[in-house]
């Protein structure tokens, strides 16, 4: 994995990807899937959505912080498959022969089969809303992998894989950061 500059890690979420959350309780590494996710901000700021009938929520609450992860859609299968089971009962890096990588920062593993790994703290929990808002502080990316292509949900079983991408730069410069 190599470093990704953090000003442009807004860049992965939002186009609206189907993602993997990793999380590490103190004793083992767990991941989700989260698709319902989102920017808020350049800086960059995210917010997913989750809650306690997920086993992950435990520990995103006790350590406040994660990874997002940002798979291709080379692992599509994968990413479902992790999405259907639990790590209450399932070690899902061994099961689906993902390999955990150490972050810099926080205790989640970053994970080597994605494009692009996020290392986040939660910033706030909006519990009403089941809200976690993380803030990026480092991000990581994976160029020895050929697909480059992320996939969406529709949230009916059904997926959009990245088509072709155009570039209105020029139209929307005023609205960019500096060095995007
Ligand atoms: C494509 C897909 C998208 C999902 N998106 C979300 C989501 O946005 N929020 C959520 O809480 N669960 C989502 N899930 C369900 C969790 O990933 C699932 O409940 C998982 O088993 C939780 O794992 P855990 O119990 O190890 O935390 C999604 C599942 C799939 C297959």
């Amino acid at each position: 994995m190599k470093k990704f500059p953090l000003k442009k890690a807004f860049t992965f979420i939002e186009p609206g990807p189907v993602t993997m959350i990793t999380t590490f309780d103190g004793k083992k590494n767990n991941i989700m899937t989260i698709s319902w996710n989102m920017v808020m901000d350049f800086t960059p700021q995210f917010a997913i959505l989750t809650g306690p009938w997920n086993h992950s929520y435990k520990a995103l609450v006790k350590t406040k912080e994660c990874v997002i992860s940002i798979p291709s859609v080379a692992i599509s299968q994968k990413v479902i498959k992790i999405g259907a089971c639990s790590g209450k009962d399932t070690d899902k890096f061994k099961k689906f022969n993902l390999t955990p990588l150490k972050a810099k920062y926080v205790k989640a593993s970053l994970i080597k089969e994605s494009l692009a790994n996020i290392e986040c703290r939660v910033a706030d929990h909006i519990k009403k809303h089941n809200i976690f808002v993380l803030d990026g502080i480092a991000a990581w990316f994976n160029d020895k992998i050929k697909e480059k292509r992320m996939f969406h949900a529709a949230g009916d079983g059904t997926f959009t894989v990245d088509g072709r991408r155009i570039n209105h730069k020029k139209l929307m410069i005023n609205k960019l950061p500096d060095g995007v």
